[in-house]
C-alpha cells in the first residue's frame, strides 16, 4: 500500500453522518485527540458507523479506511462522498411528516435508486428515537430542530470534500483488519456494546464475534484503540490488552442522561 507524502494535513472537525445506535457522539472529541496524537499513516474504523469518530479527528492520515457491515448505511457513505448535490436534492424532497416516516419505514431499499436509499435513511435516523434500527416509532417532538437547506448544503458539502480520498468498505470486520493491517496503521474500533448486539439487526454480533475480534486483535502487525461497554465479559475477553475506564453518559439527544463508564481497550499487551 502506497503510503507517501505527509503523515498528517491538518482538516476541521465535523460531526457524524446521522445519529446512529451506539454512536460515539460524546466521546468524539476525547477520542479523536488522542488519535491524533498517535504517528501512524493508516487509519482503519472496521465499525464506523456514523463516523462519529472518523469525523471528529483533526488529522487527516494518507490513507483512511472506513467499513460497516450495514450496506443501508455504508450507501449513505457513497452516495454522501460521490453524489452530495444530489443527495440533497432528494432529502429536501422528502416532507418531513409523521406519514412519510410510515410509509417510508415499510418500503423495502432494494426498491429505491442509491440515492433514494440514502434519502430514505437519512430521514428514518432522523425521526426514529436514539439512532436504533428496530426502532419503528416516529419520535419527534417540540425540542426537535428541523434542519434548513442552507445547514444540509453546507454539511453534504464539507463532509464529502473531506470523504475524497477515503476507501469505504462493506465487508466484516475480520476481512478488513486482516487486509489493511500495517505496522504502521491504527485500529479505532467501536463494535456493537456486548449485550446490545441486536441493536443493528437480529443476532447481527455474538459472543463468538467478540472471540473473532479478540483473535484478530492477538495477531496485529499495528496498533489498535477499541471504546467497548464496562461489563466482566469485555473485561476477560480482552485481559490481555490494556485495559482503561473513561467516563462519558449515553444520550442521543438530551442532557442529563445516564453517566456511563466505558472501557477503551488498546494494543499494548500487558
Ligand atoms: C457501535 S456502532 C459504531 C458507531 C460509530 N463509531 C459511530 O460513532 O457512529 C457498531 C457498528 O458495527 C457494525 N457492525 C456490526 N457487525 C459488524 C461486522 N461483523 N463487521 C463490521 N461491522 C459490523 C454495525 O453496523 C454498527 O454500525
Amino acid at each position: 500500500m502506497a503510503a507517501k507524502g505527509p503523515l498528517e494535513t491538518i482538516v476541521k472537525p465535523l460531526p457524524g453522518l446521522t445519529s446512529w445506535a451506539g454512536g460515539k457522539r460524546n466521546l468524539a472529541r476525547r477520542l479523536g485527540d488522542r488519535i491524533d496524537a498517535d504517528k501512524h499513516r493508516v487509519y482503519v474504523e472496521p465499525f464506523a458507523g456514523a463516523g462519529h469518530v472518523f469525523f471528529a479527528r483533526t488529522r487527516r492520515r494518507p490513507v483512511e479506511i472506513i467499513n460497516d457491515a450495514n450496506g443501508e448505511l455504508v450507501n449513505v457513505w457513497r452516495c454522501w462522498r460521490r453524489h452530495p448535490e444530489e443527495l440533497l436534492k432528494v432529502i429536501l424532497s422528502v416532507p418531513f411528516a409523521r406519514q412519510e416516516f410510515d410509509r417510508l419505514m415499510s418500503i423495502e431499499p432494494d426498491q429505491l435508486t442509491d440515492l433514494e436509499r440514502a434519502g430514505r435513511l437519512l430521514f428514518l435516523q432522523r425521526a426514529r428515537f436514539g439512532g436504533r434500527l428496530d426502532n419503528r416509532c416516529w419520535s419527534m417532538g417540540t425540542t426537535s430542530r428541523a434542519r434548513t437547506p442552507e445547514r444540509w448544503r453546507k454539511r453534504l458539502g464539507e463532509a464529502a470534500e473531506r470523504l475524497a480520498s477515503v476507501v469505504i468498505e462493506n465487508r466484516d470486520f475480520a476481512w478488513v483488519i486482516q487486509r489493511f493491517d500495517t505496522p504502521e496503521t491504527l485500529f479505532y474500533l467501536d463494535p456493537p456494546y456486548w449485550g446490545a448486539e441486536d441493536a443493528y439487526g437480529r443476532g447481527c454480533f455474538g459472543p463468538a464475534d467478540f472471540e473473532r475480534l479478540r483473535a484478530a486483535l492477538g495477531r496485529l502487525k499495528g496498533r489498535f484503540l477499541m471504546s467497548l461497554n464496562d461489563t466482566p465479559e469485555v473485561r476477560s475477553i480482552f485481559a490481555a490488552f490494556r485495559i482503561e475506564t473513561i467516563e462519558t453518559s449515553w444520550s442521543s439527544r438530551k442532557p442529563g442522561d445516564q453517566a456511563v463508564t466505558e472501557l477503551l481497550i488498546s494494543g499494548v499487551r500487558t
